[in-house]
């Protein structure tokens, strides 16, 4: 409504904000906030063999280095360009939400800024002076404290961010005082830092036994001796993945009364919830069981299991991510504004005047006869394209297909007039239609329009920016 709407018509603009942060959040777990610690202890462990003149450090030294390398390639690249790709992205897609979170979190997004451009900085320094680090003693402990600042930054970024993911979950008491510490204590901040937190370590762990078997093929002893180090590693943080998981876990259920108005639809969340449950301890279960098995028998352990247990710590994280955003819907800011961009106090107003009266970015701002195609293409692009396209991902014309012709007969505009008022109660996914009833009729013309002609309609990055006649009015007037 207040800004000129990015749509991809094939794709979907939820499959590109998933993708991205998708990968972001599992590079950024696996090789900064829990991988990191480990290179810096790897490294520390080099030191310490120096210290009492074992002819090991250099073996640990050069795996820690071997170790920081292939972090430092991934993260630098992959992981830097997603990390701002999911900015770009999200602001693009979601603009109106990312300036409600900026206006509530003004400073902490400040803050990240300043946390992030650190952790670059430490990287940068403990990749670029490792070589040097080993000329004396002095400069290795420096060193060592260089990496200590890099894990305690890649955190720090991380313990930011959840704070603002925790609060567009359940906003808790923050509409009574409205300051940025409410909004850092909302009830899902802790139970997902604390998840978190392990969770990053365990994985970090696993993926460096994984490279474990890459970087030391041939030396069999040395080899079973740093398995044994990061099974003991895995092995102390997987009971806390446990405990806060289950913290997490039973925090959810609170929020879901509060956003599901009803019961009925409560089913597909009620069995992602029960496989999380059943994923978490089979996860844990088998988690503890291989550490334990490698710690005691490191050699026998085969290649392609280190393997296994990355994806397992992948799949874990990616099922709370999951029903993160199954949670979170129909709001992208619980209680403040829904995922369509609009804001909850607006509903009134709005579905008595009409969106395209108050949208600065339409081409038409009422729907009449002669226009009612040009109405509900923008009616569509403002109430439903965040989520569903045309004709591609998640297409609204399938969508109305599969509830009102299964044989693809042409679509029932009746039935579509009843049903999309109340659209938000069978699907609570979805937010309730927030127009009036023209635009209503618009919309359903246009759907049913557009159901056997494959036109794709894509946003404004390519059919150009219309602003709403009335607002070029009030500019001129100006
Ligand atoms: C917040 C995202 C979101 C918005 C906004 C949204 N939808 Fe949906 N809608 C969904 C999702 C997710 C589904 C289910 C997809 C699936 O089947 O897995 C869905 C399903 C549907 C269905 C099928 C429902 C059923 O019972 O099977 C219809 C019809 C539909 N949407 C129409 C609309 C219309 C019309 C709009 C705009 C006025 C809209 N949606 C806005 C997310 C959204």
């Amino acid at each position: 409504m207040d800004f000129p709407i990015f749509h991809l018509d094939f794709f979907g603009n939820r499959l590109l904000i998933a993708v991205i942060a998708t990968i972001h959040v599992l590079i950024n777990h696996s090789l900064a906030v829990g991988f990191l610690p480990v290179v810096t202890l790897i490294e520390y462990r080099g030191y310490k063999c120096r210290l009492i003149g074992l002819s090991e450090l250099e073996k640990w030294d050069e795996l820690a280095y071997k170790f920081l390398y292939f972090a430092f390639v991934v993260t630098t690249s992959v992981g830097a360009l997603t990390g701002v790709g999911i900015w770009f992205s999200a602001a693009l897609i979601s603009p109106a939400a990312i300036g409600s979170l900026i206006r509530v979190f003004f400073f902490a997004w400040f803050v990240e800024w300043i946390v992030f451009m650190l952790e670059v900085i430490f990287i940068m320094i403990y990749f670029l002076t490792w070589k040097k680090s080993n000329e004396n003693l002095q400069k290795k402990k420096n060193h060592i404290r260089a990496g200590l600042a890099l894990s305690i930054f890649s955190w720090l970024t991380m313990a930011i961010i959840v704070g603002i993911l925790g609060f567009m979950m359940n906003s808790g008491n923050w509409f009574e005082s409205q300051s940025l510490i409410n909004g850092f204590t909302n009830p899902m901040y802790l139970p997902q830092l604390a998840f978190r937190t392990p969770m990053a370590f365990v994985m970090g762990g696993a993926v460096a036994f994984s490279l474990t078997f890459f970087y030391l093929k041939n030396d069999v002893d040395f080899k079973s001796k740093v398995l044994k180090n990061l099974s003991f590693w895995m092995f102390i943080w997987t009971p806390h993945v446990l405990i806060a998981g289950l913290f997490y876990y039973f925090q959810i259920p609170e929020l879901m009364k509060l956003n599901i108005p009803v019961a009925v639809a409560t089913q597909q969340f009620q069995d992602w919830y029960d496989t999380l449950l059943y994923f978490l301890l089979a996860a844990v279960f088998v988690s503890m069981m291989f550490t334990v098995f490698a710690a005691f028998k490191p050699k026998r352990i085969p290649p392609f299991t280190a393997v296994l247990l990355v994806i397992i710590t992948f799949l874990t994280l990616g099922m709370f991510e999951r029903i993160r955003e199954f949670v979170r819907k129909p709001y992208v800011i619980e209680n403040y504004m829904y995922s369509n961009q609009i804001r909850v106090n607006e509903y009134e107003m709005l579905g008595k005047q009409g969106i395209l009266l108050h949208s600065t970015y339409t081409e038409i701002p009422a729907v009449t006869q002669e226009s009612i195609l040009i109405a509900g293409k923008n009616v569509f692009d403002i109430t439903c394209s965040r989520c569903h396209t045309n004709n591609g991902v998640n297409s609204v014309v399938r969508k109305f297909e599969v509830l009102f012709s299964p044989n693809k007969e042409p679509l029932d505009k009746e039935r579509m007039k009843d049903y999309i008022p109340v659209m938000d109660k069978g699907r609570y996914y979805m937010p309730p239609f927030p127009g009036n009833r023209e635009e209503i009729d618009a919309l359903v013309e246009y759907i049913c329009y557009i159901q056997f002609k494959n036109v794709y309609s894509p946003g404004a990055q390519v059919n150009g920016i219309n602003v709403s006649p009335l607002h070029l009015n009030e500019r001129k007037d100006n």
